[in-house]
Order: structure tokens, then C-alpha cells, then sequence
């Protein structure tokens, strides 16, 4: 028996399970760690087959599969158009509008290759980086596919970000091409992306094509020479529908993604072909228990790690039907993804504690009046799940049958490491446990395992195949960041405690990371973007406790000489940080200070400023200045 609150799953799910006993599949894959994985990799296509599993001389820089030739998208896309999968819708999407579109395999297929024909007519080659900056729309899977399938390297960059976020971004991955569109709906206004992209080129140089999706049909500028409309290059007789796959290698790089961490500027995290498509396959397949004929959907942003593991490349590496919303889920009525599930008979719903949160709000008559009797498993990323959430969740959502899959994992770990499967009983608020045959543990500060129940650092003990192998261009920070702290063990940046059943808590982030409605953050971006306002002298960042985005950004402003503070001079403020960075940035609240705490050595101690204004004794305090 375990200990607290737990929910067991049926005999009825545990039936129908691809993974009935936990322990035994635990016990199998940490008696033959590499053995377990390289039966995984053996359901996938190889062009050739590795020489090593796991290839551990030259650690933290681990590879997996050395020596074996693939290419993610064959697995994705071919793979599946020789068999009966070929008739199989790839792809269900409602537009915010009411529209509705659906690709087969078949069609998918035909389109990334045709994308990737234009692509390459733009000049792209193995190893050029591409940027793609879109609302959800089938063009995203289809541009991040299109890259990959001739070996460059896509970088997703979140339509939710803005000009100088966008810029940055560009900037550093030096891609020469960048994909857009000309806005997204979003709450049944247009989010103006090809506005947003023409103010961030100004500021950076690299880019050589744009090339823009028509999708809000407004009035855009479109600077001849530069910039091409998707639909008709598309049209163009060298967009054919036969397009030879670039053959990989196991550890050539398949994307890049931003990512906030401790201090700076956003770092570029990089995932390869071979190992992030065995483990986003396997993890996918076990945790969420796909099916040959389910519906699934994940309703995160392809724009972030959940978006790429879990909506593009894991769904479409198991042959699933996914589907795929465009806007905002209560729009028109708070009733939308409930009636979208019951339209389409969705089985799986995979989303973040704060659209439930938000959703909860709206009270359960909304859920009622549809038929949820479709889904199977619900799952929950991004931040801890709180367990009144939980509950709401499970029983009005799920109906008290759907087990809930409270997945931990990051941008940099690529697929999930914390996590149930639907055979495991369930703690509301807990992951429960890694996932089979990876090792974790829970430290103090010198590197001592702490007490059952009680807090410390989570690391992770073991490679795992869809581990970043680097950050892009600066292995350095790469190994200081991830390697250094406990050597050996790859560091998370997450607290955690473990109960007495071997069931792990996320507390929450330890470094300047925040998690705003399951989106991350760095403080470092929100304060250089207050800074780069001229009235602004100096800033400091935090993510203090909210209701519905798990954390809100509250700020404090110095202002320069000559500037008065004001309400109008707040507003202001935000609407700066937004533009800058991206609406999902805007602070709560800008407080006007006239000094920060900082250490002798002028670093800003956030931590100071969380314990005052949360009311609560800031610990030691004898580094600070006075
Ligand atoms: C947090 C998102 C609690 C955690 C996939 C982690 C979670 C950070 C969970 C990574 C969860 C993610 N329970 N916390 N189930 N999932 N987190 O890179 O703090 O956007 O370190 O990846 O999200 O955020 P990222």
C-alpha cells in the first residue's frame, strides 16, 4: 500500500495497457540499460545500423547510436506512406475561425516535400540553420519537417514572442531563411507576426528569404526581393512532390531551441536525430499509450520542447492522429475545447495545470454539457499540477476513469523523465517516478542524497537518449551549466522532494528561470527589457505566486534622473516589455524603488526581494551590501 492520497488505476485500463507492469519493465531496462534502449531503436528505420548504443568517452558530451544513418522525418513520414497508414489522417486542425482542415500521411508527405524542394531552391543545405516564427497552423509542422527532412536545422521561435526576443534569436542561430506568416489568430484578434518579424530583421542581418504563410489575410508589407508568399512558391513547378531525404547521421543536429536559464541571454539547445527520436518515440508510445486508432492532442504551442517532442515528432514517429487548435481556449465561449473534443472523439488530452486552472474558473457546466466519453488518459506538463486542479481535472474532465499523466521533463531533457504510465497509481501533484531505467536523486548542498520528504536539488544520474548534447555553439556554458555543480550528474534547476514510496514532488525552479502559465522565462530578458526603455536605470525580476499562471512577473524600476513616476509611466512599461519581448512577458507589476539588494560584488539578490514581498524572512542576508 502507498502512503497519502492515491488513485489505482481500473483493471479495465490496466487491460488495455501497452505497458501492464511497471516494475517489471522497470526491472528489465536497469538490469540492460543500453539493451533496453537498442530494442526501442530496433522499431525504428535505419539506413544503417550503429556501431555503439551509448558512447560515454568523452562525458557530459554523451552520443547515442554512433555510427547509425536515419533521418527523423523517415520515421515520421515515409515509413508510414508504404503501408496501410498512407490513407491515415496525419493531422486534424480547427482554426480559431471554425475552420477545419486534415491532412493524411499521404498528404503530409506530399507537402513536406514539396516545401522542402522550395527550401532547397532557396539555397538551405544540411546544416543551415532555418527560423520559423508561426502561430499553430499545419504549416509549422510542415516548415519544422521540411528543414529536417534536407538536414537543416529548424529553430522554432514561439509566436508569442516578439521583436527583440525574435531578433536575438535569428541573430545567433545566423539562419538565412525565416519562415512566417502574416498573423495568427488568437482570442479573435490578429497577433501581427510579419509586422513583428519586419521590425526584428531591422535589427538583425542574417536573413535572406522570408518566406510568409497567408493566414489573417490583412495588409501586409512584403519587401520585394526578400520576402515570398508560401502559397505561391508552393505553386512553382521545382515545388514537386519527389524530394530525396537527406541520409543523417544518429548525432547530426535536428533543431535548436531557445531556452532561459541562470543569467544572459537565452541559450540554443541542441537535439539530434537518432537519440531524441528513439526516446520521444518510446516514451510517447508507453505514457501515453498510443493506439492505432486514437485521436490524440496535445494543446501546447509547437513553438516549445512540448510542441516538438509531443506534437510533431512523437505523435507522428507512432503513426498517431493528432489534432491541433489554433486559438485560445475560451473563445468564443469557455466551452471550446470541450466541444472540440466531443467534434473530433478525441481519446487524449495532454495540457498544462494553467489552462486547467483558467478553465476551472469557468465552473463545470461548460464541461457538462458535452460528451467526454471519448477520452482515455489526460496528461498535465509544465509546472506542478496542483492537487485541486488535479482532481477537478480527473473527475470532471476524465469523468473519474482517465488516468492522469503528470509528465516532468524540460527543453533540454527532450522527452519525458518523471512520469506515470496508466498502469501506475497515482498521487495527485506527483510525477511519480523516472521513467523506467533512468536514475535520479534528490541532493543537498554538498552532493549528499537528503531524507526521504525533504528538499533538494534534482539531478539526473544517467545519459538518457533525447539529452541535449550541447548548447549550440558554446559547449562551455553547456558543461557549467548542466555538469558542473555535482560532477557527474546532470543538473535540473528544479527543487524536489521524494516521499517514502520513491514518488518525487517538483517544488519549483532554483536559478532565475520563472514559469509563467507553464511558459519559460528568464529574468534576465524581462529586466534588459526594461532597461532598454530610456527611462529606466536599473531592474530586477521575480515570479512571485499566482492563482491561474502558477507565477506572475513582478518588477522593481529604478528610474534615471529626470524621469517622474507615474501610472502612465507603469503602463508604459509593460507595453515595452510586451513589445520587446512578448506579451506572455508582461509584468504584473512595476514597482518604482529607489535602491536593490545586491551582494558586495553587485549581483541583484532576487531572493531578497521574493522573501519581502511575500512577507517572509530572507535567510542569510551577510553578503549583501548595505
Ligand atoms: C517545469 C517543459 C512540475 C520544471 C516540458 C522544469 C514541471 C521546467 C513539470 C522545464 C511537471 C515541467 N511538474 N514541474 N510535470 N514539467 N516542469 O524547458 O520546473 O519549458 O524544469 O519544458 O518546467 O520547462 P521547459
Amino acid at each position: 500500500m502507498l502512503s497519502g492520497e492515491v488513485y489505482y488505476p481500473s483493471e479495465e485500463v490496466i487491460k488495455n495497457a501497452n505497458v501492464k507492469n511497471w516494475d517489471e519493465l522497470n526491472e528489465r531496462a536497469v538490469k540492460d540499460y543500453e539493451g533496453f534502449w537498442e530494442e526501442m531503436a530496433k522499431e525504428l528505420h535505419w539506413f544503417e545500423k550503429w556501431q555503439k548504443v551509448l558512447d560515454d568517452s568523452d562525458k557530459p558530451f554523451y552520443k547515442w547510436f554512433t555510427g547509425a544513418k536515419t533521418n527523423i522525418v523517415y520515421n515520421c513520414l515515409d515509413r508510414h506512406v508504404k503501408t496501410f497508414r498512407r490513407n491515415k489522417l496525419a493531422l486534424i486542425w480547427e482554426g480559431e475561425d471554425g475552420q477545419l482542415r486534415t491532412m493524411s500521411y499521404f498528404a503530409l508527405h506530399r507537402e513536406v516535400c514539396k516545401f522542402a524542394n522550395v527550401l532547397k531552391s532557396m539555397g538551405v543545405e544540411k546544416g543551415d540553420r532555418v527560423t520559423i516564427y508561426m502561430g499553430r497552423i499545419p504549416e509549422i509542422v510542415i516548415a519544422m519537417l521540411a528543414a529536417a527532412r534536407i538536414g537543416a536545422i529548424h529553430s522554432v521561435v514561439y509566436g508569442g514572442f516578439s521583436v527583440e526576443s525574435l531578433a536575438e534569436r535569428i541573430e545567433d542561430s545566423n539562419s538565412k531563411v525565416l519562415i512566417t506568416a502574416d498573423g495568427a489568430f488568437q482570442r479573435g484578434k490578429i497577433v501581427p507576426l510579419k509586422q513583428i518579424a519586419d521590425e526584428a530583421l531591422q535589427r538583425c542581418g542574417t536573413v535572406e528569404h522570408v518566406l510568409v504563410v497567408k493566414r489573417t489575410d490583412q495588409e501586409i508589407n512584403m519587401e520585394s526581393g526578400r520576402d515570398l508568399w508560401y502559397h505561391e512558391l508552393m505553386n512553382l513547378p521545382i515545388a514537386t512532390q519527389n524530394c530525396a531525404l537527406e541520409i543523417m547521421d544518429a548525432e547530426d543536429p535536428l533543431f535548436i531551441l531557445y531556452t532561459s536559464g541562470t543569467t544572459g541571454k537565452p541559450k540554443a539547445i541542441l537535439h539530434t536525430h537518432g537519440g531524441y527520436m528513439v526516446g520521444v518515440y518510446t516514451t510517447l508510445k508507453f505514457v501515453f499509450d498510443i493506439k492505432e486508432e486514437d485521436r490524440y492532442w496535445c494543446a501546447a504551442d509547437p513553438g516549445w520542447i512540448t510542441g516538438h517532442s509531443y506534437i510533431v515528432y512523437g505523435p507522428l514517429l507512432n503513426g498517431t492522429t493528432s489534432f491541433m487548435y489554433e486559438g485560445a481556449p475560451n473563445f468564443p465561449y469557455p466551452n471550446r475545447w470541450w466541444q472540440m473534443i466531443e467534434k473530433y472523439g478525441i481519446n487524449i488530452l495532454y495540457t498544462a495545470p494553467t489552462a486547467i486552472r483558467g478553465l476551472m474558473r469557468f465552473g463545470e457546466s461548460w464541461v457538462k454539457r458535452h460528451d467526454l466519453s471519448s477520452l482515455r488518459l489526460l496528461g498535465s506538463v509544465g509546472e506542478p499540477i496542483n492537487p485541486e486542479a488535479w482532481k477537478w481535472y480527473y473527475r470532471v474532465v476524465g469523468n473519474e476513469k482517465c488516468p492522469i499523466m503528470d509528465t516532468w521533463w524540460q527543453t533540454e531533457t527532450g522527452m519525458f523523465m518523471i512520469t506515470p504510465m496508466p498502469c501506475v497509481p497515482l498521487k495527485p501533484g506527483s510525477g511519480s517516478r523516472p521513467f523506467p531505467g533512468i536514475q535520479m536523486d534528490i541532493l543537498d548542498e554538498d552532493g549528499n542524497p537528503v531524507k526521504p520528504n525533504e528538499e533538494g536539488y534534482l539531478v539526473i544520474k544517467t545519459p538518457w537518449p533525447a539529452m541535449l548534447r550541447t548548447v549550440y555553439k558554446d559547449p562551455e556554458r553547456y558543461v557549467n551549466q548542466y555538469w558542473s555543480k555535482y560532477p557527474g550528474y546532470y543538473m535540473t534547476g528544479d527543487s524536489a522532494r521524494r516521499d517514502e514510496d520513491g514518488y518525487y514532488w517538483i517544488i519549483g525552479r532554483v536559478d532565475d528561470v520563472i514559469k509563467v502559465s507553464g511558459y519559460r522565462l528568464g529574468t534576465a530578458e524581462i529586466e534588459s527589457a526594461l532597461v532598454s526603455h530610456p527611462a529606466v536605470a536599473e531592474a530586477a525580476a521575480i515570479g512571485l505566486p499566482h492563482e491561474v499562471k502558477g507565477n506572475a512577473i513582478y518588477t522593481y524600476v529604478i528610474l534615471k534622473n529626470g524621469y517622474e513616476k507615474s501610472t502612465a509611466l507603469i503602463e508604459e512599461l509593460r507595453k515595452h516589455v510586451a513589445h520587446e519581448v512578448g506579451p506572455i512577458a508582461k509584468p504584473e507589476s512595476i514597482e518604482f524603488v529607489d535602491s536593490l539588494p545586491k551582494t558586495r560584488s553587485g549581483k541583484i539578490m532576487r531572493r531578497v526581494l521574493k522573501a519581502r514581498a511575500l512577507g517572509e524572512d530572507p535567510g542569510n542576508i551577510s553578503t549583501m551590501e548595505d
